[in-house]
């Protein structure tokens, strides 16, 4: 069930979070059944409050009543908007109805994009520029720009006193964690999977403005004690984790774990599957992590997942059939994100495919990957059933490249 839960964070600033159990599919199109948290905040100060970013609009009423367990609402001064999708803008609208022209802050393109939204002008909202002071009252914060984390628009809050760094979309993460803190270190690696599916789905192409905001905060010397972001955990006791997993992430490595091994193969009769199921078996031999991921007549996997682990996998084993002078559509729309997403982190792949009359899927898997500057260590390609000893010498050679892949 959707809920709330109300936390007060540090003396000044409170956590305002919605627990969405309800949306099955973010953005509309990522399978989330971990649920998805959105989060404000509240910057108390001696001349009423600073509200940051907000939730999504179908839960503008509960947003509403939360805030009102906190503050009286007409003590709202000022509304920051780090970012305009509607996840975290939609009870803006309520607000305004409520409060009427409030000051609201934002980057130039944040008005631009919320005035669209909105559909209307919103001559009260004040496009800030980078590192501009937001006052009110004793508290001061320094709004930050850092563009691109997913959308032209967005931007960081710094409160230098208490060392809080509030950054929307970026170092945020999927699921409902169980505590609003990284409260223990159970707490954590629960968490970490659901952030990286995250990041793969929303962050991913924009991976270089990720390096590029995680040195401008280091060069401009922001110490942040605590990342207050609009999705998932906040970090109050190891904010590292999540800046060192998101750099990691942005590059298209793994933060700790063993030598990872993504295969994501679609197999109409099992042609494919065959071939898969003794590689998975031989690989399993090694001490590596092996995940799997699977549309079959029996099972279709979860496309946020496999984004998530194809992220930061060492290696990837991509099986698909020929299907229609091309290859199996399923595997073409996880290809056709991996390449748009994972552009430029030259990730490494084998493909193993099968046809009935004329080869295709291999040559578009290839081109595709290509294209997208993947690196191809193997293209296996065969008609119809793989005999006994085409699967053995496959098997046998892709379990040599792995275990190659890990010593080097
Ligand atoms: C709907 C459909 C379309 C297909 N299109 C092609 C094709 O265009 N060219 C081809 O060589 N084989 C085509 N095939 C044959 C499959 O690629 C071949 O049977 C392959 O071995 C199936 O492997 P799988 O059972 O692992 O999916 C098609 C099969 C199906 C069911
Ligand atoms: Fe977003
Ligand atoms: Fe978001």
């Amino acid at each position: 069930m959707t809920t709330y839960r109300v936390h007060k964070l540090t003396k000044r600033v409170y956590l305002l979070r919605l627990d969405d159990t309800d949306t099955r599919f973010f953005e509309g199109i990522w399978p989330i059944p971990e649920g998805i948290t959105y989060n404000a905040y509240i910057v108390t100060t001696s001349e009423g409050a600073i509200l940051i970013d907000g939730w999504k609009r179908e839960f503008s009423d509960l947003f509403v009543e939360a805030l009102e367990s906190v503050i009286d609402l007409k003590d709202i001064k000022k509304i920051i908007v780090h970012h305009t999708e509607p996840d975290h803008t939609g009870s803006i609208e309520i607000l305004l109805r409520l409060l009427g022209n409030i000051e609201l802050l934002g980057t130039q393109f944040a008005k631009s994009m919320l005035e669209g939204f909105l559909g209307r002008a919103l001559p009260f909202f004040k496009p800030l520029k980078d590192s501009e002071k937001i006052s009110l009252g004793d508290v001061e914060l320094i709004f930050l720009h850092t563009p691109w984390l997913h959308w032209p628009d967005t931007a960081m809050t710094y409160y230098p006193e208490e060392k809080v760094l509030f950054t929307c979309d970026a170092f945020g993460g999927y699921s409902i964690p169980r505590t609003v803190v990284d409260s223990s270190d159970d707490v954590i690696s629960e968490y970490l999977p659901h952030a990286r599916d995250y990041f793969a789905n929303i962050v991913a192409k924009y991976s270089q403005h990720v390096i590029k905001a995680v040195d401008k905060l280091v060069s401009i010397g922001i110490d942040y004690k605590i990342i207050a972001p609009g999705h998932g955990l906040v970090w109050v006791n190891k904010p590292d984790i999540i800046v060192k997993s998101y750099l990691a992430w942005a590059r298209g490595e793994r933060f700790g774990g063993k030598f990872k091994v993504v295969i994501i193969y679609s197999s109409m009769y099992g042609n494919v599957e065959r071939m898969i199921s003794s590689i998975v078996r031989r690989l399993e031999e090694q001490d590596i992590e092996l995940r799997i991921y699977k549309f079959t007549d029996k099972t279709h996997s979860n496309k946020s997942d496999v984004l998530g682990d194809a992220i930061d996998a060492d290696l990837i084993i991509l099986g698909a059939s020929t299907y229609e002078g091309s290859l199996n559509p399923l595997i073409d729309s996880i290809v056709s994100m991996i390449c748009t997403k994972f552009k430029g982190l030259r990730k490494r792949f084998i493909i193993i495919s099968s046809y009935g009359w004329a080869p295709s899927a291999d040559k578009e898997l290839t081109k595709r990957l290509s294209e997208a500057g993947m690196e191809i260590l193997k293209n296996v390609t065969y008609k119809g059933r793989p005999d006994k000893k085409l699967i053995d010498n496959i098997s046998e050679e892709i379990y040599k490249i792995v275990n190659e892949l890990r010593k080097a």
